[in-house]
């Protein structure tokens, strides 16, 4: 059963034939590749917020790659620790779909699954794994779920909002939180940054009671010139390669390049 709730009034939303409509009328159409906007405008910072296409397409070339599945399996591995099967799971700011949809199989179970991303291009992109995931573009800032109704809620490198995080989870929730690290991908930066700042970390705890926290590394090699221009163009850093250091990117090939990552497990009381 979903717990899907309007954006505008928190009413729960009822599924009438091709759209989604909640007790005060608002209706939203589920779109022809099935997923649901359920954005407001006022939400719209830009016409089209959230990664653009070229850097999803680099991140879905990538992850379908498997080079981050590490990150996958510690996540799922999380998931099944901490919470039983079946779920209510909500994967925050999923992108083009691939950990939800992975997420999916690898539960193999009857839990409801939602992937919320503010990217339109993102969710169409996540549609095309499969249509028995909720596939919503929405906000993370007004997550359109039901007060604590969701057990879990992951989020992968992206922003959360730690007011909306409580109100969606159950008494008891759990939040997992993948969060990169100072060193994280550290071989380009030392490509591409003359200096490099390694920031306290500290800003990306959340106010929540921590059950685990722990770092998790591995170096990858990627196997060729796309692969290498696929993992740096779906990162911010491609986007700050100075024009004199641009000259690097037609040398580069394979490529040794170190994952470092925090993922913490909160749950909110
Ligand atoms: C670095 S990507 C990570 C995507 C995915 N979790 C992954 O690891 O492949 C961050 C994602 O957060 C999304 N995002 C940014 N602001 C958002 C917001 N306010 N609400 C929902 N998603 C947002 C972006 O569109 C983007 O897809
Ligand atoms: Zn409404």
């Amino acid at each position: 059963m979903h717990q899907l709730a309007c954006p505008k009034c928190h009413e729960p939303l009822v599924l009438n034939q091709k759209s989604y409509r909640c007790f005060h009328g608002h209706c939203y159409d589920i779109a022809k590749q099935k997923y649901i906007n359920l954005l407001l405008n006022p939400d719209k910072a830009t016409n089209n917020p959230g990664d653009n296409k070229e850097s999803l397409l680099c991140r879905q070339h990538h992850l379908n790659k498997g080079y981050y599945d590490g990150i996958l399996n510690e996540v799922v591995q999380c998931i099944e620790k901490y919470t039983p099967s079946p779920r209510q799971l909500l994967d925050l700011g999923c992108g083009e779909g691939y950990y939800t949809y992975r997420i999916k199989q690898l539960l193999n179970d009857d839990s409801t699954i939602y992937g919320l991303d503010i990217s339109k291009a993102g969710i169409q992109m996540a549609t095309k794994y499969t249509k028995d995931i909720y596939w919503i573009v929405g906000n993370s800032k007004n997550i359109p779920i039901l007060d604590h109704s969701l057990d879990v809620i992951t989020a992968l490198f992206t922003v959360v909002n730690v007011a909306e995080l409580k109100r969606c989870l159950k008494n008891n929730g759990y939040i997992i939180h993948v969060t990169a690290n100072p060193y994280h991908l550290v071989e380009f930066k030392e490509l591409i940054y003359d200096e490099i700042k390694v920031k306290s970390d500290q800003y990306i705890r959340l106010p929540f009671d921590i059950i685990e926290s722990y770092d998790y590394k591995q170096t990858i090699h990627l196997k060729n010139r796309e692969d290498t221009l696929n993992l740096l163009q779906m990162t911010p850093h491609y986007y700050h390669i100075k024009k004199e250091r641009r000259p690097i990117l037609e040398t580069l090939g394979e490529f040794d390049v170190t994952i470092d990552i925090r993922i913490t497990v909160y749950q909110v009381s």
